[in-house]
């Protein structure tokens, strides 16, 4: 019997792979919906451990797009007001939903340490990564 890869240690092979392949990837994680609460909980990622594992909807760039349902890209995160800061180093992020049935289930997030680093290709990109991770949830 094959013995199967536990999903978070996937997910984490999968911040590992990006945080390393791409310069501009700095922090790289993943939050998911908590339970049945209007919240999200951190999971697997790579970088500079953060204070916030339990963001509330609605709240910073990652609760926004649990409502949303869209991608949020943040070229310059001293631009934004609903910004939660994790590390002073941090110039932009860029947050990809999740879905699995239809459902935003939770998000890829990236930092970058680069100033306005994302283009669409990074769009497209992490939607396919996120597509992929949608099926080994
Ligand atoms: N900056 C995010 C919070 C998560 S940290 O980037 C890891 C936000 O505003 O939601």
């Amino acid at each position: 019997k094959q013995t199967e890869t536990p999903v978070d240690d996937r997910l984490l092979a999968v911040c590992a792979l990006l945080e390393k392949e791409i310069p501009y990837y700095n922090w790289v994680g993943f939050y998911f919906k908590n339970g049945d609460k209007n919240e999200l909980k951190l999971g697997p990622y790579v970088g500079e451990p953060t204070d916030h594992t339990i963001i509330p909807f609605g709240k910073g760039i990652c609760g926004q797009v649990a409502i949303s349902n869209q991608n949020f890209v943040v070229p310059d995160v001293s631009a934004q007001d609903n910004y939660i800061a994790c590390s002073i180093t941090v110039k932009a992020e860029i947050v990809v939903p999740i879905f699995v049935n239809s459902q935003n289930i939770g998000q890829i997030d990236i930092d970058s340490n680069t100033a306005d680093p994302f283009t669409d290709m990074d769009e497209r990109f992490l939607e396919f990564v996120c597509k992929k991770v949608a099926t080994i949830l």
